[in-house]
């Protein structure tokens, strides 16, 4: 008799987005009359940029003709895109990564889940609190995390790093010390981010115990302020601990397109063996690669017409979390984030729960946001509002909130 992978049944209730859907679809079956502003996910609502849909047109027409039609893409992706990444994202920031310790995926999330597998089952991990649930869930899934107390929505085998407002959420040097330190800057879910010089410190405290440090920059392209690293690799020493996840779906409207990166520098060793062997040895034996046409749209974000259009387009959504932000702010809600990233993280007001009052929310503003305890305990007491609605929705929004 077969058996199954037990650890998914230590998974306590759904995925936290699938959770916050069905809440919403229940509640619209039974007030189909009311208009819902949903601020919870963090997904994108601009169309692509021109730049980016001349490209895919031009790449589906290739596609068509047989000189110009591609099968399988390479491994680690099209070396047209792993070179406008490397001149990009890194050379131009003074960040020493080659084209060649780029691996094209298609999106940060499965990335960010498929990492584990190239580490020992007995690697203790450390999170932030609250965190993006794919690092932890995916740490169950493969068995390396012990076991869930429900009182206190904690895992005996993770190490926990609270983020709260004491510390600015940004998490202190655990006392124990983790094999494997999940980051997010500038984060999700609190919107925080932390300076290049702090950065520098986990980096330095990574090579001094001998960990790696998973650094998701999903949010890299809000960056506003000067001294924040836009990459692990402004960071010196960085090379040798430090594996770099980024996402086209929020600098470029990727959601629904899917494309990511994984930079995995060859400096980066346990002993003699090289975790960009395993990545590459993992990424070819269970990857197609990204589609051609995905790829020529990722491209694109990196023509100058590309840059252009895109950082209006960031800029549009900053400007709806200013929106959010003052508009909360004005309405006596105390209120972080949404400076460098497109989140605001917000108090709840009168000792409600994260999940009292997302249902408040939604049943007297129609409004959706994500409860913070759902990020983890040190979330509680705490709600996310995402930028990434329309303006006239963003607006909508915080005028009905205002109002409550
Ligand atoms: C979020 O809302 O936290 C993100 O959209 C989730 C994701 O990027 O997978």
């Amino acid at each position: 008799m077969f058996k199954i992978n037990e650890n998914y049944l230590k998974l306590p209730g759904s995925y936290l987005f699938s959770t916050i859907g069905k809440k919403v679809a229940a509640y619209t079956e039974a007030h189909p009359d009311k208009t819902i502003i949903r601020l919870g996910i963090g997904d994108v609502t601009q169309p692509l940029a021109p730049a980016i849909i001349d490209s895919m047109h031009k790449a589906v027409d290739e596609m068509g003709v047989k000189e110009t039609f591609r099968g399988y893409a390479p491994d680690l992706g099209y070396e047209f895109l792993r070179t406008a990444i490397a001149d990009n994202d890194y050379k131009s920031r003074g960040a020493d990564i080659a084209a060649d310790e780029i691996f094209v995926s298609d999106g940060a999330k499965c990335d960010s889940g498929n990492i584990q597998e190239i580490f020992s089952i007995d690697n203790k991990i450390a999170v932030c609190d609250p965190v993006y649930p794919v690092y932890v869930d995916t740490n169950v899934m493969s068995g390396r995390t012990g076991t869930y107390d429900e009182k206190t929505e904690m895992w005996s085998d993770v190490i926990y790093m609270p983020c709260t407002a004491d510390n600015h959420f940004a998490p202190d040097f655990p006392k124990e010390t983790p094999d494997l330190i999940y980051l997010c800057f500038p984060n999700n879910p609190t919107g925080s981010t932390i300076r290049k010089d702090q950065l520098q410190g986990w980096v330095d405290y990574a090579n001094k115990n001998g960990s790696v440090i998973i650094y998701d920059a999903a949010y890299e392209a809000y960056i506003a302020e000067e001294d924040v690293a836009h990459t692990i690799y402004e960071c010196e020493g960085a090379r040798s601990c430090a594996i770099e996840l980024k996402s086209f779906s929020k600098n470029a409207g990727f959601t629904g397109v899917r494309l990511g990166y994984a930079v995995v520098p060859k400096d980066l060793k346990c002993g003699e063996v090289s975790l960009h062997a395993l990545w590459a040895r993992r990424h070819g034996t269970k990857y197609n690669g990204a589609p051609y046409i995905i790829q020529r749209a990722g491209e694109a974000v990196y023509s100058e017409l590309g840059k252009e259009q895109l950082k209006k387009q960031v800029a549009y959504y900053m400007n709806n979390a200013k929106v959010i932000k003052e508009g909360l702010q004005s309405a006596g809600y105390t209120v972080s984030g949404g400076v460098n990233a497109p989140y605001i993280w917000l108090k709840t007001p009168d000792r409600m729960t994260s999940w009292e009052f997302f249902d408040y929310l939604l049943e007297t503003a129609n409004v959706v946001g994500t409860p913070g305890s759902g990020f983890g305990p040190s979330g509680e007491g705490y709600f996310r509002l995402t930028a990434f609605g329309s303006y006239e929705n963003t607006i909508a929004a915080v005028e009905r909130i205002k109002a409550l």
